[in-house]
């Protein structure tokens, strides 16, 4: 059976060509970066051409890439690491605020869960609202600033609806405010997909992650702008100038490169075939299933990742839907994949003012590079078959 991927916001395939890289690399290079023979010298000099790779694309000096093992670890590094610097070098004496969105990742909004937690003493954490395309208020966003403001994070584009924040113009305002706010930025899902610019935006702090842009999975990077101070969040040698201990991953660390050389030399080109996969697809769904199922596009119009469509088929529980197109070889998901064995309903649809019923209805299309439109036109045709053979569209048969 002809297997379809769409959900390249959950992980992409690995690259043919990084996959041979890994290959390649995996036997030779086993030296350890920090050993001063010469295996451990080319393992070093690999690592290092990497993070110039990796400083490439985000337009950055190479000193200020970390290596970490993903996206992650790259956020708790990023708003722990930063916090707890400020917390051991004295400089929070009052209850701070720290400022984030109701729709981040996990691996972001579990950390502000646990600091508000923490926060009866430290921390009054906000979380901001967002409209019913995903996008923070301008408004609310500044006047969330006050004087006790010390850390800001937020994502730059949405893994499950794909709207993309402006976060150029929110770090202007922040620093605006106060010049010694921190802001970070989620960047993991805009990689690869747009630019991404830490000197255009001007930000303190990014993370980016190697899997979602068709790099090995395990392996990732945290900006961090010279002059902001992070603390380690575990202890021991001197790798990644201790903000990061840990012998290095030199083969992913590698492949993470070469991912970062092909999106940044093929962005546009990208860009121009998930626009275009992501349009014939829309255009198709309502053609093709409107008569029988009520479509509801839950993803922006304008400001949107090329590759992303989350759309509800009004009545029919995603769940359902998922696990019979995953038994016609065909992979889409309701929402990010790191709540995909929750029964409850995503949190970013629900902030986004989506009513619960309907947000049990919700699938993530996320499309890649190697889709072609015949499997598109499959994938509908399937989709369409599935919901009649097994009477699913009940409420508007
Ligand atoms: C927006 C966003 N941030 C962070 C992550 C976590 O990245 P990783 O899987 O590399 O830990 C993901 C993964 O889905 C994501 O979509």
């Amino acid at each position: 059976m002809e297997e379809i991927y769409l959900d390249h916001n959950a992980t992409t395939p690995l690259n043919n060509s990084i996959s041979r890289i890994i290959n390649k690399y995996d036997k030779l290079l086993y030296g350890n970066p920090s050993s001063p023979y010469k295996i451990g010298r080319i393992s070093r000099i690999e690592v290092e051409k990497s993070r110039e790779k990796v400083a490439r694309i985000i337009n950055c000096s190479k000193d200020e890439v970390y290596f970490t093992s993903g996206g992650t670890e790259s956020n708790n590094l990023a708003i722990q690491g930063s916090l707890n610097y400020l917390r051991r070098f004295g400089k929070i004496n009052a209850k701070k605020r720290i400022i984030t969105t109701e729709i981040e990742h996990l691996s972001v909004l579990n950390v502000f869960k646990e600091l508000s937690k923490e926060g009866v003493k430290n921390y009054d954490v906000v979380f901001l609202p967002v409209d019913n395309s995903g996008f923070v208020d301008m408004e609310k966003f500044k006047s969330s600033i006050d004087s006790n403001t010390i850390l800001i994070s937020i994502m730059l584009a949405n893994n499950e609806v794909g709207s993309i924040q402006s976060i150029k113009e929110m770090v202007k305002i922040a620093k605006s405010k106060n010049k010694n706010i921190i802001f970070h930025c989620d960047a993991v899902q805009g990689l690869g997909k747009i630019r991404v610019d830490v000197k255009d935006l001007e930000i303190d702090m990014l993370s980016i992650s190697s899997h979602k842009f068709y790099g090995p999975k395990g392996v990732g990077a945290l900006y961090v702008r010279k002059g902001v101070n992070i603390y380690p969040l575990f202890f021991g040698g001197h790798q990644e100038k201790s903000i990061r201990p840990g012998t290095e991953n030199v083969v992913s660390i590698i492949a993470f490169g070469y991912a970062c050389d092909m999106a940044r030399e093929n962005l546009e080109k990208n860009y121009k075939i998930l626009t275009n996969l992501k349009k014939f697809f829309k255009d198709m769904l309502f053609e093709k299933l409107d008569k029988i199922v009520n479509v509801r596009v839950n993803s922006p119009e304008e400001n949107c990742l090329p590759n992303t469509l989350n759309i509800c088929f009004k009545g029919i529980d995603s769940e359902l839907l998922i696990s019979l197109l995953s038994q016609q070889g065909i992979y889409v998901s309701s929402g990010s994949a790191c709540t995909s064995d929750s029964l409850e309903p995503s949190h970013v649809l629900l902030a986004m003012g989506i009513p619960e019923n309907l947000a049990h209805n919700a699938i993530r299309f996320s499309f890649g590079i190697e889709n072609k439109k015949k499997d598109l036109i499959l994938t509908v045709k399937k989709i369409k078959k599935i919901i009649l053979e097994n009477k699913l569209n009940f409420s508007k048969a």
